[in-house]
């Protein structure tokens, strides 16, 4: 991907991507001490507009992981949302983007520790289209790598040096032939994929892990929590067993990159009947929808950049 020409934001400026250098002993590097989210922007051709989705609620999640790592996100939650449509408008963007807004310790010396090191923020959008292959079911398997524990470090804070446990399970499951790997918790339940929360459908009822088994509280999650109770779905959240997503007559992945992916089978057992499932695909069909400014229900999440823009340059 060329870089080079895309505008950031960092140190409190916009800037070309070029211009935003870190350290090579810049603590949120060397210890894995930062923070960040994944945002999504859709681009609507017919209405030559892109919509940014669900910009407080990540912003909101990312203010929670600052704090948790004691640091301080230099803005309100307003104001990042219109840096970040600001932000959008001046890239001039016409396709799909995803942004990455990131907080990271910035002191450069050695000594791992929280307290009395300086952060630094930035927000970097690029061109992005698909994440995993969501047009076909995935074949999954249940990581041996477990996920990490709140004891240790608390995976409800998106904290990038938590990312390497997503790293090892995302590896081993591609290297062995799948599409992603469901990390279980160090007691045995299920948790989460590598970048994803997931979904059972039993009895046309949804179940999901519920915030303390050590999943990131997922906006997306939430919107398809949303998006089911709007057609008279019920979510139970509760601690899941390995053994029920054999079980389960479906099985979806959620998250921000990935969007609504359907998963074909778990260990090699075929999920139903290994297509993409009734419920799944009604609220995966409702969820595109509502991304595209297709379905007025859903338009509050979404944020129109050129509308409130005139587009400026850098
Ligand atoms: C570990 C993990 N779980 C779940 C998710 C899904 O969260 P969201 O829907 O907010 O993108 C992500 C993606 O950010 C993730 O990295």
């Amino acid at each position: 991907m060329d870089l080079s020409s895309i505008t950031v934001y960092a140190n409190g400026k916009f800037c070309r991507y070029d211009e935003a250098k870190v350290g090579l002993l810049t603590h949120g590097l060397q210890y894995g001490t930062g923070c960040f989210e994944g945002i999504r922007g859709y681009w609507s051709p017919s209405e030559r507009e892109l919509y940014l989705v669900l910009l407080r609620e990540h912003y909101d999640r990312l203010k929670t992981s600052a704090k948790i790592l004691m640091m301080n996100i230099p803005h309100s939650v307003d104001e990042l949302i219109d840096l970040t449509v600001e932000l959008s408008a001046r890239n001039r963007f016409e396709t799909d983007i995803y942004i990455r807004p990131c907080i990271f310790k910035a002191a450069e010396d050695i000594g791992v520790r929280l307290h009395n090191v300086p952060d630094a923020f930035a927000i970097i959008p690029v061109p992005f289209a698909n994440y995993l292959d969501t047009s076909k079911g995935l074949n999954v398997c249940i990581s041996s790598w477990r996920r990490a524990d709140d004891s240790m470090a608390p995976p409800r804070a998106k904290i990038t040096g938590l990312y390497v446990n997503s790293a090892l399970a995302k590896s081993e499951a591609i290297t062995n032939g799948y599409d992603e790997a469901i990390l279980l918790s160090h007691d045995g339940h299920v948790a989460e994929g590598s970048a994803e929360n997931v979904f059972l459908v039993r009895h046309g009822k949804l179940l999901t892990p519920d915030p303390s088994q050590n999943v990131l509280e997922g906006c997306t999650r939430r919107a398809i929590m949303d998006i089911a109770a709007s057609f008279g779905v019920e979510t139970i959240e509760r601690s899941v067993d390995r053994g029920e997503l054999y079980a389960a007559d479906e099985l979806f992945f959620t998250g921000t990159a990935a969007g609504i992916g359907y998963i074909a089978s778990v260990d090699r057992r075929i999920v139903g009947d290994g297509t993409m499932g009734p419920i799944t695909r009604m609220l995966g069909e409702t969820y595109q929808r509502a991304i595209r400014n297709q379905d007025p229900l859903w338009s509050h999440w979404l944020t129109a950049t050129y509308a409130s823009k005139t587009k400026a340059t850098v």
